[in-house]
This record gives C-alpha cells, structure tokens and sequence, in this order.
C-alpha cells in the first residue's frame, strides 16, 4: 500500500467525468488499499479515485463505522434533504454548507465483484452522496449554499 498525492483545485482531473471499472483486477484492488491508506492518513471521512489523479469509479468511505469500498457506485434512492456542512481534501481550508438526501441507497461492487446495497443516514449518506459526485466531477463548492469563515490559523 501507499499513500498517495491528493489532487487539488484548481487541478483539471478533479473535473473529468470518472469511467465505469470494467474489470476488477489486481490493479483496482491496489487502488482501493493506496484510496484507503491516502484517506486515513490525510486524515477524511472519504475519497474518490479522481481525488489522486484516477479516472476510475471507486470510492472509499469511513465515517467511524468502518471501511466501505465501492467499486461503479450508483445512488438508486435519495429521500429527504438535510443541510450541512462540508469540507473537501482537494478544497483544503473550504468550508460550506451543502444540502444532501438525508438518506440514500447506493449499490455498487465490491473489491470481489459482489454486488453490494448500502442503506445510509446522516454523515454516512452525505460521505456517500459527496464521493459519488467527485466521479462526475462535482464539487461540495458547485453545491454550497452558505460558506463558513475561513478556519482561523492555529496560534
Ligand atoms: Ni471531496
């Protein structure tokens, strides 16, 4: 495993629009272990391949509830909407608030090509909802509705 560079705006990568993982080989599992090594050390909640530079559709998540590794994440169902706020690795000292589906359902595949159905709430469901878009090249600023102040520097 290694960790790897996260991309930062304004970094053109960040808005490509990521391709389908056609076939799920030792190569995509080598990405998923760097994704999670790089999200735990940065540290975040979340990271989405485009994120270190791969134009893949893989995510990895943890909100404090484990690791989740989703292989072509798809949101099938959105319902409620709740206002948070949000930061991002590749928008470092941005904060802002973002409406989210207040609960998702997301299908995907897992690192064996096992179809997988996650049911989330709260944190989880935002982190789910925030590293899909990074797949189409959207980011928490295209969707901010209110901006913090700038996090004051540490004396
Ligand atoms: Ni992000």
């Amino acid at each position: 495993m290694s960790i790897r560079k996260i991309l930062t705006l304004p970094d053109p990568a960040l808005r490509e629009k990521s391709l389908p993982v056609k076939k799920i080989t030792a190569n995509v599992c080598k990405l998923l272990d760097d994704m999670a090594e790089t999200m735990y050390d940065a540290p975040g909640v979340g990271l989405a391949a485009p994120q270190i530079g791969v134009l893949k559709r893989v995510i990895v998540v943890d909100v404090g509830e484990g690791l989740v590794e989703l292989i072509n994440p798809e949101i099938i169902a959105a319902t409620g909407c709740e206002v948070d706020v949000e930061g991002c690795l590749s928008v470092p000292g941005l904060q802002g608030e973002v409406p989210r589906a207040a609960a998702v359902t997301v299908q995907g595949l897992d690192r064996h090509g096992k179809k997988i159905e996650i049911k989330a709430t709260g944190l989880f469901a935002r982190a789910l909802q925030h590293e899909t878009d990074h797949l189409d090249g959207i980011m928490f600023i295209d969707k901010v509705v209110r901006w913090l102040e700038p996090k004051q520097e540490e004396q």
